[in-house]
């Protein structure tokens, strides 16, 4: 039989302990509807991006009251579009794809944090309920013009 010390046994409880509360409280926060895990909402083949609906019309759509699409293009080093307006108390839902290499999603003071990878495309809702301006950046390196990659969303 192991011998195991007291307070390494403690420790060993301890660790387990804190796995089952983290995997709870992921289970609580999915369930709750507060948060959802990223996930690919769809395959497209990356060399027709540009041709296939929804992003042969990259932009701003107006989906029902107070609710839009947001279609964005990521390519090395650019958002497609750079800029969109949206009225204060939007839903807007981003559906996001990539014409070369793995780019970033990222509006910081929002939940949007998602990879954008070549052939799936990305989703991911944020309610803007201020006027004020975000940006839209790329935060996963993705070349020599990474930093260089960004955009703007005018909540207005
Ligand atoms: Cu695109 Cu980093």
């Amino acid at each position: 039989m192991l011998h195991l010390d007291a307070l390494e046994r403690r420790f060993m409880a301890a660790s387990a302990a804190m796995l089952v509360v983290f995997a709870v409280a992921i289970l609580w926060s999915v369930a709750s509807g507060h948060t959802s895990l990223p996930a690919p909402a769809g395959r497209i083949d990356p060399a027709e991006v540009r041709t296939t609906a929804p992003f042969d019309n990259p932009g701003l759509h107006q989906t029902g009251p107070g609710e839009y699409d947001a279609v964005f293009i990521a390519s090395a080093w650019q958002w497609s579009p750079a800029e969109i307006r949206v009225p204060a108390g939007s839903k807007v839902r981003f559906l996001v794809t990539t014409v070369d290499v793995i780019h970033g999603f990222r509006i910081p003071s929002t939940n949007a944090n998602a990879m954008v990878i070549p052939g799936q495309i990305t989703k991911v809702t944020v309610e803007f309920d201020e006027p004020r301006r975000y940006s839209l950046i790329c935060h996963e390196y993705c070349g020599i013009g990474h930093h260089q990659m960004g955009g703007t969303i005018v909540v207005e």
